[in-house]
């Protein structure tokens, strides 16, 4: 499952849900969370699980469904809900640690059991920085988890959670802790061996500051990025493939190694290559690490 642009889509809006199919969107996250307002959460959780069986199923994105949080009483009726055949996975938002993610697991477990549905099929995508406590338990993150398929990061809760004016400082810039929480993302994707997620980039008509800002994410290592708007999926995707050049590149890269198979080292075009760049290369054709 590719996951370069996940769109979310709030459930309670069937205008929302249907535009989001034709987006190029690779995955949907269809809300029942923060987008929805409490008076509106039993009909978000009808409308999400009509829309799976029906548009959702025949789609060609992935479908997601962000539930509330595992301790705000709806978390379990949300599941019961919208675990059923089209549904390809769950974003877990404030999450404590890895265990959340195991729990949510074990929900599963039962859910596909009583929808005749392949055990392990739907996935987990945690919003792993929520909390306070997720910060200090990023550590939870060191070791293969069932059912993870990627792990994404927010900075908006985080920094309600620790009473911060805003996570900005005054020239616009992520305040340290909310830069170091979209580095832990970095370093648990890759300790759990799934693709890293970038947060949401909020001001949906600023295409350039976008775009900029998924060409350093993917530089730092990030696979794809939340998008709000249908407007920015394009970008997401543009951004996170690699372009001709740099296929061409890895393609040499690992034809080079290919052709000298004792080497450790190579020079190409007058550059230094060895067994990372070889990783990095063998990654950006999607190919398996070795
Ligand atoms: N998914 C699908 N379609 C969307 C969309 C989304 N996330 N956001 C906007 N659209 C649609 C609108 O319905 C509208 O379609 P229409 O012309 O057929 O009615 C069109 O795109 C243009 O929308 P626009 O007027 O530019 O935006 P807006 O002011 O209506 O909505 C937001 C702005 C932020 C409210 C909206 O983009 C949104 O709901 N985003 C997702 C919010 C969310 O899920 N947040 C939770 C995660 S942080
Ligand atoms: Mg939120």
């Amino acid at each position: 499952m590719r996951l370069r642009s996940m769109l979310f889509v709030p459930a309670d809006s069937e205008r929302k849900m249907t535009k989001g199919l034709t987006s190029g969107a690779d995955a949907l996250i269809v809300d029942l969370e923060d987008s929805v307002a409490p008076t509106n959460k039993v009909l978000a959780r009808q409308m999400a699980a009509a829309f799976i069986a029906g548009p959702g199923r025949q789609s060609a994105a992935a479908i997601f469904v962000r539930i509330n949080p595992l301790d705000s009483g709806l978390a379990l009726d949300d599941l019961a809900a919208v675990v059923q055949p089209g549904l390809a996975g769950i974003v877990l938002p404030k999450t404590l640690s890895a265990d959340c993610v195991r729990r949510t697991g074990y929900y599963l477990d039962a859910l596909e059991a009583r929808q005749g549905m392949a055990p392990g099929s739907v996935t987990i995508v945690p919003v792993a920085t929520e909390t306070a406590q997720a910060m200090l338990n990023m550590q939870s993150f060191n070791a293969p988890v069932a059912r993870l398929a990627g792990i994404t990061w927010g900075a908006e809760d985080l920094s309600a959670a620790i009473g911060a004016v805003s996570n900005r400082d005054e020239d616009g810039q992520y305040a340290p802790l909310y830069a170091w929480a979209g580095a832990m993302c970095l370093v648990a994707a890759a300790s759990t061996g799934v693709v890293a997620i970038d947060t949401l980039y909020a001001d949906f008509r600023d295409t350039e500051g976008l775009l900029r800002a998924c060409r350093n994410a993917r530089r730092r290592g990030y696979s794809g990025r939340i998008a709000i708007h249908p407007d920015q999926v394009h970008t997401i995707n543009e951004a996170f493939s690699p372009s001709a050049e740099e296929l061409a590149h890895a393609q040499r890269v690992v034809d080079a190694f290919a052709a000298n198979p004792g080497a450790g080292t190579l020079g190409i075009d007058g550059m230094m290559v060895d067994m990372p760049h070889l990783k990095q290369a063998r990654r950006t054709l999607g190919l398996p690490p070795d």
